[in-house]
């Protein structure tokens, strides 16, 4: 048996109907939240939605949007109020992880916008556009009127030169938290995640092509495994909960040591993934 602690407590969650989205869905649920499930692949949305509903017994709302198009952010924003009294949490986690080569200096401008777009500014947008409703929440035994919780990466956290724009929308996710975190307190908190190599729908469910993309990139990781769903569905929940209602402005690696122990590649024994 789970502690119901969101309970009264909703949560919108974009990037939902995969990942580390749809496996943080199933875990709010089963706590309590009733949720708006955001995604741009409206198949998969659907079947994600029906699929928490059933579990949880929980309401699950489906809305289909592109977080990097304003006019839909807005739009989706007034109907995930229209169907839930409150949203206390933002799991702010749709992005996309295409790699468009090693060189800063040879991406194509069209390349940069689009990742810049998604997991960027689709970030900002939906922060901004959540915060007005959010602030103004009030619940019983609860200091707080809302949490904002931004996925960013360890290649956030130290810069990734296997995957420059990638690494730069995801070092800019922690700023945008720092930003956040300032300007909404005291009422809401913001932190980010840093996730390290994590089977999802980035690496297309592909065990093989992440691990290829961990041995070209000379990826060690000092806990010498690959992360699963279920390690960022932990931070998550911790962030979720009472128990962090003071930590605001920061960022959490969980990485398996990758980004803040800061093991040179040479330093660890080989290891095969
Ligand atoms: N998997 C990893 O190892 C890893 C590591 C670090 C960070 N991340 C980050 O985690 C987050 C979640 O990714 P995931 O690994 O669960 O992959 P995923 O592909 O399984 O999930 C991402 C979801 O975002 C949705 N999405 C993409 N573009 C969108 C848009 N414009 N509007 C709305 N939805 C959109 C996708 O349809 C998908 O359902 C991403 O921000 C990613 O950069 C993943």
């Amino acid at each position: 048996m789970v502690e119901k602690f969101l309970e009264g407590k909703n949560a919108l969650i974009t990037g939902g109907a995969s990942g580390f989205g749809r496996g943080v869905a199933y875990a709010f649920a089963e706590r309590g939240a009733d949720l708006v499930l955001v995604d741009i692949n409206e198949d998969l949305l659907e079947e994600t939605t029906k699929k928490v509903a059933q579990v949880s017994g929980q309401k699950v709302i489906p809305i289909v949007c592109d977080v990097s198009q304003s006019d839909q952010v807005e739009a989706m924003v007034k109907q995930a109020y229209k169907e839930l009294d409150n949203v206390f949490i933002l799991f702010n986690n749709a992005g996309i992880g295409v790699s468009y080569g090693r060189n800063i200096c040879r991406i194509k401008e069209n390349d940069w916008d689009q990742i810049m777009a998604v997991n960027l500014k689709g970030q900002w947008l939906v922060a901004k556009s959540l915060c007005r409703k959010m602030k103004g929440q009030k619940f019983e035994n609860e200091e707080l009127a809302g949490k904002m919780i931004n996925t960013s990466s360890a290649a956030g956290m130290v810069v990734d030169p296997a995957i420059p724009a990638y690494s730069i929308t995801k070092m800019g996710v922690i700023a945008l938290t720092q930003l956040l975190a300032k300007s909404l307190a005291p009422k809401i908190t913001a932190n980010s995640i840093a996730p390290g190599f994590h089977l999802t729908g980035i690496y297309l469910n592909d065990e093989e092509a992440m691990r290829m993309t961990m041995r070209d990139g000379k990826v060690k990781v000092p806990l010498i495994r690959i992360g699963t769903v279920e390690d960022v569905i932990n931070l998550v929940l911790f962030l979720a909960s009472p128990a962090s209602n003071y930590i605001t402005g920061h960022c959490f690696p969980v990485d398996g040591g990758i980004s803040e122990v800061g093991v040179q590649p040479h330093y660890l024994k080989e290891v095969q993934y």
